[in-house]
């Protein structure tokens, strides 16, 4: 639900702000698990537990229309751009919906509030002195008459000689490329040896923000080393100003005044625009809410944070580029970071077959529910390193830790609580210190999960959360309310009081990556199922409250006989 249903008088006065900003995918194929795992699901574990801590949470992002990616499909099946969109973007809300990736706004980039925010932006910039028209030398395909933007050239990369380079960007070293310095280029459309044609840009002066963008790089705190190196090495070898046009007839148009020849030929770069996505789905939200100002609450007070949940390929337009853009139109906020993550990869036969990487996330849903599919995601997301699991590995997981250590405490605590106490919260007698040591390690373990959850460590946050769930396994272990049943009504009644204090404070720690589960036994404690603005401190169920009878809040998931 988004938080802006949740009640808000559970909420304290001067929450903080935080916008959850994740990025646009093409609109031109399925999404697959290394998608997931890469941005949506960690920006909605981020965004997640910021809720439950009654942060004023915005979570955006949309699909990008505009770029090559979209035009070379629409090509090749000899369709409309507009139409591979209208196909993958209802989709990629079907994912969002079925996963559980909680998002306040999911949009795209063809709307006219887009086109109306990236030329507003467009202005402040060449207001500013930070955008003129060049007369440039651009590829032309003198076979298919046109001239040949980004992907549609293809060559050997000027940085580090890869043979197949895209025109924008190299894939081989991660460089961003004009496609005028790729080394024997070739036309995607004819194979032909592109012609160099002059043509007249706009073009970003990005040498003059330079200096700025590396101050402010040096001032980062918290960003991952893989992040903060890449960003800092790059702009250390030197911002390029870059043409922020092309000529295509797909894309956001230029603006009225753009001062350009044949201005109506030409659409604005696709990597310009898309950024910009943050800042216009941000003014749609408000506009939806029907407070068209509310958007200045993330992006204009400076005591807001923003973070950018990308995969690695991305980190320049977010951790370089968009900072460029935004210092040099003046007056947003900056990203507070940029927790990009590395690739995850499926191997295996088999998964490749029943869930790899040909294959839609929707077909996973099949074998797992989204909450296990959540945490065989989460228990490997690629925060530091590149990620290479094989479907087993995802289900072991799932089974090993997932269900039978946090599953089986639930289950077992719940059942024994029903069936001895009469489906409620019995009163406990006197607690001893083993008793105490649980809920205090449980409150240090959800205090700790909240640290590595400010920091991004969301694999770290959920160890702890999984330690936690042990921990009262060996406290029940040790007590055995099995038992004592038999014997000692008081002390089970105190053990099972404890270990229901203990489940209700877990619940938030494991909430952001097993939401659907963590409402559900919200309810079977006897909350409402809305964690939002609870809080990220120790539960209380205070004695005498009903418990619902437990079904297993988590099903296993088959192991394949994949070696
Ligand atoms: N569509 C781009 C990709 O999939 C990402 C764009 S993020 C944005 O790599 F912010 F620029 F939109
Ligand atoms: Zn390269």
């Amino acid at each position: 639900m988004s938080e802006s249903d949740a009640p808000p008088h559970r909420h304290a006065s001067g929450r903080r702000h935080v916008l959850v900003a994740v990025a646009w995918p093409y609109a031109n194929g399925e999404l697959h698990l290394g998608h997931i795992a890469g941005a949506y699901l960690p920006a909605d574990v981020f965004a997640r537990y910021h809720r439950i801590r009654g942060d004023r949470v915005l979570m955006v992002s949309g699909s990008d229309a505009h770029g090559t990616p979209i035009t070379v499909r629409a090509d090749q099946e000899g369709v409309s751009p507009r139409e591979i969109v209208e196909r993958y973007h209802p989709l990629f809300l079907r994912y969002w919906e079925e996963l559980g990736i909680s998002f306040d706004l999911f949009t795209t980039t063809m709307t006219d509030n887009h086109r109306d925010v990236v030329h507003e932006l467009f202005r402040a910039l060449r207001d500013n002195g930070y955008i003129e028209p060049r007369t440039t030398d651009q590829f032309f395909d003198p076979q298919a008459g046109r001239f040949l933007p980004d992907r549609y050239v293809e060559g050997t990369c000027p940085s580090c000689g890869a043979a197949d380079a895209r025109g924008d960007q190299c894939d081989a070293c991660g460089k961003t490329l004009d496609p005028i310095d790729l080394i024997d280029p070739r036309s995607k459309f004819s194979g032909a040896t592109p012609e160099v044609r002059p043509t007249e840009h706009h073009f970003i002066l990005l040498s003059r923000l330079q200096d700025a963008v590396q101050e402010w790089l040096a001032g980062r705190e918290g960003w991952r080393n893989h992040v903060i190196n890449w960003a800092q090495g790059f702009v250390k070898e030197g911002l390029h100003d870059r043409a922020i046009t092309r000529d295509i007839s797909w894309g956001v148009e230029l603006p009225d005044d753009a001062g350009l020849d044949a201005p109506n030929d030409k659409r604005i770069y696709v990597w310009f625009e898309a950024v910009i996505g943050y800042l216009s789905a941000s003014k749609e939200w408000a506009q939806r809410q029907g407070d068209p100002e509310a958007w200045r609450a993330w992006w204009e007070d400076p005591a807001a944070e923003t973070y950018y949940f990308v995969g690695k390929d991305n980190i320049p337009f977010h951790a370089v580029y968009w900072p460029a853009q935004l210092m040099g139109a003046g007056d947003l906020n900056l990203p507070t970071n940029v927790p990009a993550n590395q690739f995850v990869t499926f191997k295996g036969a088999k998964a490749s077959k029943s869930a790899g990487v040909g294959s839609s996330v929707l077909d996973y849903l099949d074998e797992y529910q989204p909450d296990t599919l959540r945490y065989a995601l989460a228990t490997n997301l690629p925060e530091t390193a590149d990620v290479d699991i094989s479907h087993d590995e995802m289900a072991r997981r799932v089974n090993d830790e997932l269900v039978a250590t946090w599953g089986n405490l639930v289950n077992r605590v719940l059942s024994m609580t029903v069936k001895n106490f009469d489906a409620a919260v019995p009163e406990p007698g006197p607690r001893d210190a083993e008793d105490a040591a649980l809920l205090t390690e449980v409150a240090e373990r959800l205090e700790q999960a909240g640290e590595l959850f400010e920091r991004v460590e969301l694999r770290r946050a959920l160890k702890e959360a999984l330690a936690g769930a042990q921990a009262a396994n060996g406290y029940l272990n040790a007590r055995e309310p099995w038992r004592t049943a038999k014997t000692d009504t008081e002390r089970t009644a105190t053990t099972l009081w404890t270990a229901l204090q203990a489940i209700a404070t877990l619940n938030l720690a494991f909430a952001p990556f097993v939401p659907f589960a963590a409402e559900r036994l919200d309810t079977l404690l006897g909350g409402d199922g809305e964690l939002a603005g609870l809080g990220f401190t120790p539960r209380a169920v205070p004695a005498g409250t009903a418990l619902a009878p437990p079904e297993p809040l988590f099903a296993k998931v088959e192991l394949t006989d994949e070696a």
